[in-house]
Formats: structure tokens, C-alpha cells, sequence
């Protein structure tokens, strides 16, 4: 079994702690439907950049304060937005009495601290996926979660999307029957020779412009390693691959299209085998999760090869739903995307295929929503706890090479 020896102790200690300051935490301020909402961001990298930048199409809604490791981050922050102030350390951030709610975009190694120091200051919090790095990080933030009164949105869009919503209506028509196998595939490729999700390292990413321990952030201390800040998805000490990246919105469609519990079993199959750069997370991947109640779903990628795009196939006995996105057709060589209902003649003899129409729901827009009528957004935490949960068990089995249950990794500490 892989353990954590990374400082697990020292990051329970650390969970415990914010536990019990959300706890006692007095009820929220409750903001007006038209109120101003004030928000601060924690990684104001790529993906910080365009929430922000969504936010920010927003009616009322105010960038008040980033806080990134990088300077560089800072400048581009304050040409986003002239007065926000901006910081190094994010708990400075949420010392701030005038931030309302707190985007982290930080690598997913930061999320579970950014995570829980966000909620124990009384801020509102939308995390990016994948909520956690580690299945110890998923159990202390959903615990601290559920004992705490903020809204938690995780980054997960497609749970704000037409295609679930049409999924999950027909599911519940009756349409599609008995579910037994869900298959669900990511494809990509890059021209030969540039790798998938390599980025170059800007000039300035240098020890002096760096808070090279911020982030590292329990990791051994080591001297500065611009290529590792900057490409910190290639590797398992600060990343969980193209699982925790891509199979976690996917595997969270599936999972609440079904309303489907944690998985029983994980298994993971693949390798480094297209982008041999000295990455660690596999570029070829095969997952096999089963599921109570007689369901297997799988899940398979490549970087290597795009043409079936993206999608899942819910395989029922009256019905199939299919779920595309930038797939090719064999036909017309066109790229197809939407989501269709297909009858089984054999049991619906007079049932008719159907194309989803519904439109997607602004995922930021439902968070700030959420913020003001402290509803429940459309990514849970519950969502998010789960499908941490499913890509931390199959990277973890890829890891030790055998199938992994639920029941034995809830015994020890474990680490994807
Ligand atoms: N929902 C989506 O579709 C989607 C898409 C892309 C990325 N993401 C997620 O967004 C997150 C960020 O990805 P990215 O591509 O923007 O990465 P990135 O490297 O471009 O940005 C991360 C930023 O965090 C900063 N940072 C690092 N450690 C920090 C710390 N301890 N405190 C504060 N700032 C710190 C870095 O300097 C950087 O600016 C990841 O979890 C990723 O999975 C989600």
C-alpha cells in the first residue's frame, strides 16, 4: 500500500484545527438578492484567470484581492482589476473582513489547505476540481464541509450543464431502464514532439519572484524548480493526472446522473507511453469502477488520439443515452456534441430516439447566486467529495497495481 508519509499527520493536525473553527463559527452574514458580492481569488493562474474573468461578466460582483505565490500574478491581477490588493500568503487574503466569497485555483496539492483555512475564515468558497489531491484530504474537507453553514461550489461544471439535466430527466421518465455498464472515454493529441499539457517557463520564473515553500506546501524542501512550479500537473507529489484533470467531471456526470453511491472497486491500467518527457502521470489510461446495485462504469484516455472527442454511454435495457462532445463523425468526418436518447426496440418497441435541448446553467453565476440565497449550488460538496473519492481510488490502484476497494482504503492511510 503507498503511504502518505508526506506530513499526513501534520495535515490532520492541521484539518483538525479548521474543523473546529468552523464549528463554532457564528451564522453567516446574509447578503441581499442585489448585494454586492466581493470576491478574492486564491492561484491566480490559467484557470484562476478565466473564473475570475467569468466572475466578473457577473452583475455586482467586485475583485477585491488575489493571493498567489508567483508576482508575476500579482501585476496580472491588478491589470484585471486596477485596486485589488494582492498577496503571497492567502491567509492574509482571508484576514480580509471585505471579502465575501473565495475562488481557489491553486495546484491541486494546495486545494485541501486553501480549502479549509477558506471555510474556517467564514468566507463562501467556489474550489476547482478535483476537490482534493489525497482521499484523507476528501474525508477532512467534507467533514469540515458538512459541519460548516458557507456554500461550497466545486469547479465541476458539466454538473451545471443541458446534457446532465436532459440525462437525468430521462433517467427518471423510466427511458432508459435497467443501467448495468456506463463507458466513458477523453481523447486528445498534440502535434508530435510538443507534449500535452507541457508549458514553457516564463523568464521571470525565478527563486526571487517565487514563494517556492508556499507551495510546496509540506513537500521535502528542495532548491527551486521552475520546470516542476510550472508544470506541476506531470507529477503525482503535486498532481493526480489526467484523472483528477479530465475523468473527474465526467465520472461526477455519471455519478449524478445515476445518483450513484461512493464506488465499491477501482482499477487503472495505462502508462507513460506517448509522452515520454519524464512525467510521471500516465498519458494512457484504462479505468474500471464498479458500483452497488450491479453497475460497472469505465473510463478510458489517450493523448494520442482525438478523434472520438469526448463522451459517455449510459447503457440501459430499454434505452442508451449518449453524451458527445467535439467526437468525429465516421461519416460526415463533422464533430459532433449534444446529448441524444436512443430507445431499445426490445423493450420499447414504440419508443422514439430524442436530441437534449436544455441550455447550460452558468456555473459561476449559480455559485454567486448561491452566495446571495445561500441555496445549495449545483456542485455540491457531496458531488465533489464523491467524485474525489472514485479518482483518488483509481489512481491509487494504478499506483499499487491491483484492484482497490473502498473498504481497504478506508483502513489505512493511503495517498493517490
Ligand atoms: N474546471 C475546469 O475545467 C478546470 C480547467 C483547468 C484547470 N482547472 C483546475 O484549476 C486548478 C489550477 O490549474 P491551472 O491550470 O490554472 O494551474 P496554474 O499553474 O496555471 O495556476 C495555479 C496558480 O496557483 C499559484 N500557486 C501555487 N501554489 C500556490 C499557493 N500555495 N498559494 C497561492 N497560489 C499558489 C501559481 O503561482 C499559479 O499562478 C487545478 O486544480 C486544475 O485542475 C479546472
Amino acid at each position: 500500500m503507498i503511504r502518505n508519509n508526506i506530513k499526513r499527520r501534520e495535515f490532520l493536525k492541521q484539518a483538525a484545527a479548521s474543523t473546529a473553527v468552523v464549528a463554532v463559527l457564528p451564522a453567516s452574514s446574509v447578503l441581499g438578492a442585489n448585494d454586492r458580492v466581493r470576491l478574492g481569488i486564491i492561484g491566480f493562474g490559467a484557470r484562476g484567470q478565466e473564473d475570475m474573468r467569468d466572475a466578473l461578466k457577473l452583475p455586482n460582483v467586485e475583485f477585491v484581492a488575489a493571493a498567489d505565490v508567483y508576482n508575476r500574478r500579482h501585476e496580472e491581477a491588478k491589470r484585471l482589476a486596477p485596486g485589488v490588493k494582492t498577496f503571497t500568503d492567502h491567509r492574509r487574503l482571508l484576514d480580509l473582513k471585505d471579502v465575501d466569497a473565495v475562488i481557489v485555483a491553486s495546484p491541486l496539492h494546495c486545494h485541501a489547505r486553501h480549502f479549509l483555512d477558506t471555510i474556517a475564515a467564514g468566507k463562501d468558497l467556489f474550489c476547482e476540481k478535483t476537490m482534493t489531491w489525497s482521499l484523507e484530504e476528501a474525508e477532512s474537507c467534507h467533514n469540515a464541509a458538512r459541519k460548516s453553514d458557507r456554500v461550497i461550489q466545486i469547479g465541476l461544471q458539466h454538473q451545471s450543464s443541458g446534457p446532465l439535466a436532459d440525462a437525468k430527466q430521462w433517467i427518471k421518465e423510466g427511458l432508459v431502464g435497467k443501467v448495468t455498464h456506463v463507458e466513458s472515454w477523453m481523447s486528445r493529441n498534440t502535434p508530435k514532439g510538443k507534449g500535452q499539457w507541457v508549458r514553457p517557463v516564463p523568464a521571470d520564473c525565478t527563486a526571487a519572484n517565487v514563494d517556492w515553500n508556499l507551495f510546496l506546501n509540506g513537500r521535502r524542501s528542495r532548491p527551486f524548480d521552475p520546470y516542476k512550479f510550472i508544470n506541476w500537473r506531470l507529477y503525482w507529489e503535486f498532481s493526480g493526472g489526467n484523472v483528477t484533470e479530465n475523468m473527474v467531471h465526467q465520472i461526477a456526470l455519471i455519478m449524478r446522473a445515476l445518483d450513484l453511491p461512493l464506488p465499491t472497486s477501482a482499477y487503472m491500467a495505462g502508462g507513460v507511453f506517448s509522452e515520454r518527457d519524464g512525467r510521471e502521470v500516465p498519458d494512457t489510461i484504462a479505468v474500471t469502477l464498479e458500483f452497488p446495485n450491479d453497475l460497472t462504469v469505465t473510463w478510458q484516455s489517450t493523448f494520442s488520439n482525438s478523434h472520438y472527442g469526448l463522451g459517455e454511454r449510459f447503457l440501459g435495457s430499454d434505452g442508451t443515452i449518449e453524451r458527445l462532445a467535439g467526437s468525429t463523425d465516421m461519416v460526415t468526418g463533422k464533430s459532433q456534441t449534444g446529448v441524444w436518447y436512443f430507445p431499445e426496440k426490445v423493450n420499447r418497441p414504440d419508443g422514439t430516439a430524442a436530441e437534449g435541448l436544455s441550455k447550460d446553467v452558468n456555473h459561476m453565476a449559480n455559485f454567486i447566486d448561491c452566495v446571495r440565497s445561500r441555496k445549495e449550488p449545483n456542485a455540491s460538496i457531496e458531488i465533489g467529495y464523491r467524485s474525489a473519492v472514485a479518482a483518488h481510488m483509481a489512481n491509487l490502484a494504478y499506483r499499487q497495481k491491483e484492484r482497490v476497494t473502498l473498504k481497504a482504503v478506508r483502513r489505512g492511510p493511503t495517498t493517490a
